[in-house]
């Protein structure tokens, strides 16, 4: 690179070489670009430039070295990551789709967006789509709960090209679940074609059930699928990333693990324990204890050089809302019932400064000071 820009010079002789931005590898012009991210705002929120200057955490990947084995690395991501902005409001706003729900706050499981989560060094987001209300394209929904009744998940696959092409030493690990509704034929098409579209495709990397190093990866993103094409013709073979069927995927389970390759093998553990239900209702601390013994006893294992050619999946998230404790009240904690699943993490990680965690997905991140900064040992 610094020597093109030498040559550059050269051959302008007394010219200034300025910096120029590379065109982005969407094909679009700056303009059109953004306005495509801007399409997608409700669900990714604000673009924004980062400063690692300012903020490490921003391009965090580019102090590990190319050879780094993507399954070492230490990845924090946002569970049910589409839900951001999912208030009472927002609800009431979709309520002519969805008809009446639960509240949503037993929906939401985050309050920071996608582009900002990005600059915070997220690199793990966890979506979960289906049909929108036209019935012909993709958007977002927890459960039945939608996001928005216009945004795409083409829209927000823009977002993160757009923040790649910014950002080209990171890498992403997208993880796709169908929400709700149908699942039929025409739908695993579409979700097909949005996954093998032409600029899709410059993206997101083209290894069937393989995980490789960062130098490989940078500047691109790996696919989780986690959905099945029971209907899709086998003519549409270039079905790419790590195939998590759901078949495999042990609903509420603590500590499971299953084989993804059978060639090489390789194998993925798992700690998704969500459901809370001990303790009774609003009794808050048994149900943070079971579920911080779940997370903390799965990185112990990620940590424990046992798995070490595994991939390693931990969700720090969970709910009880059927015995009153929305998904905050368990990362957060409340008023009445204490601490949350997100502090009791804290000194975990201060104690285990640079073990090795893998991937894992935390609710309400933010409100913990340095709960991001610790696990990325920044
Ligand atoms: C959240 O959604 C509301 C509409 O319900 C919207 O007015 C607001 O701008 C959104 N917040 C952000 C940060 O985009
Ligand atoms: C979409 O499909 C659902 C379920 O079949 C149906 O109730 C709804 O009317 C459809 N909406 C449109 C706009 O076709
Ligand atoms: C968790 O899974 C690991 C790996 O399969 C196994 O060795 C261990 O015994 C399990 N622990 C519990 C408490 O089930
Ligand atoms: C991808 O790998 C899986 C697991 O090894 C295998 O079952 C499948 O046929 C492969 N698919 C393609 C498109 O190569
Ligand atoms: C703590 O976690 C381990 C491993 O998952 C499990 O065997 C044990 O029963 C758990 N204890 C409590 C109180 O949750
Ligand atoms: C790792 O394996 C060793 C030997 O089998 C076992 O004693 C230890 O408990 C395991 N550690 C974890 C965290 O599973």
């Amino acid at each position: 690179m610094l020597g093109n820009l030498f040559v550059a010079g050269l051959c302008l002789g007394a010219a200034v070489a300025r910096p120029t931005t590379p065109p982005s590898r969407t094909g679009l012009t700056p303009s059109e670009l953004d306005a495509r991210v801007a399409k997608g705002a409700d669900v990714l929120g604000t673009y924004s430039e980062c400063d690692s200057s300012i903020s490490p955490a921003c391009t965090w990947n580019s102090l590990l070295p190319d050879e780094t084995l993507l399954i070492d690395m230490n990845v924090p991501g946002t569970h049910d990551t589409a839900t951001w902005n999912y208030t009472q409001a927002k609800q009431l706003e979709l309520i002519q789709y969805t008809g009446p729900l639960a509240p949503a706050v037993v929906y939401r499981t985050q309050d920071t967006s996608i582009l900002d989560s990005l600059n915070l060094g997220f690199r793990a987001f966890d979506l979960r789509y289906a049909y929108l209300p036209d019935n012909q394209t993709i958007g977002f929904y927890h459960a039945a709960a939608l996001m928005s009744a216009t945004t795409t998940l083409e829209d927000v696959f823009y977002g993160f090209y757009k923040w790649l092409d910014a950002n080209p030493t990171e890498t992403l690990f997208i993880s796709m679940q169908v929400a709700t509704g149908i699942n039929d034929a025409r739908f695993q098409q579409l979700t097909y074609e949005y996954l093998n579209d032409p600029v899709a495709l410059k993206y997101f990397i083209q290894a069937n059930a393989t995980l490789g190093t960062l130098g490989e990866s940078r500047g691109m993103m790996n696919l989780f699928a986690r959905f099945d094409w029971p209907d899709l013709p086998a003519e549409f073979d270039n079905r790419y990333g790590l195939h998590f069927s759901p078949n495999d995927w042990e609903v509420n389970g603590a500590n499971f693990s299953f084989i993804y390759n059978e060639h090489v093998p390789s194998s993925v553990y798992i700690e998704d324990f969500y459901h809370i239900e001990v303790g009774g209702p609003l009794n808050l601390p048994p149900k943070v204890q079971y579920k911080y013994n779940a997370t903390s006893y799965h990185l112990d294992l990620a940590a424990s050089g046992n798995n070490s050619d595994s991939l390693m999946l931990t969700f720090a998230s969970a709910e009880s809302n059927l015995y009153g404790s929305t998904p905050r009240d368990m990362a957060l904690g409340n008023p009445l019932g204490g601490e949350g699943v997100n502090q009791k993490l804290l000194p975990y990680l201060q104690t285990h400064r640079g073990q090795r965690n893998g991937v894992v997905f935390f609710d309400w991140y933010q409100q913990v000071d340095g709960l991001i900064s610790t696990f990325l040992d920044l």
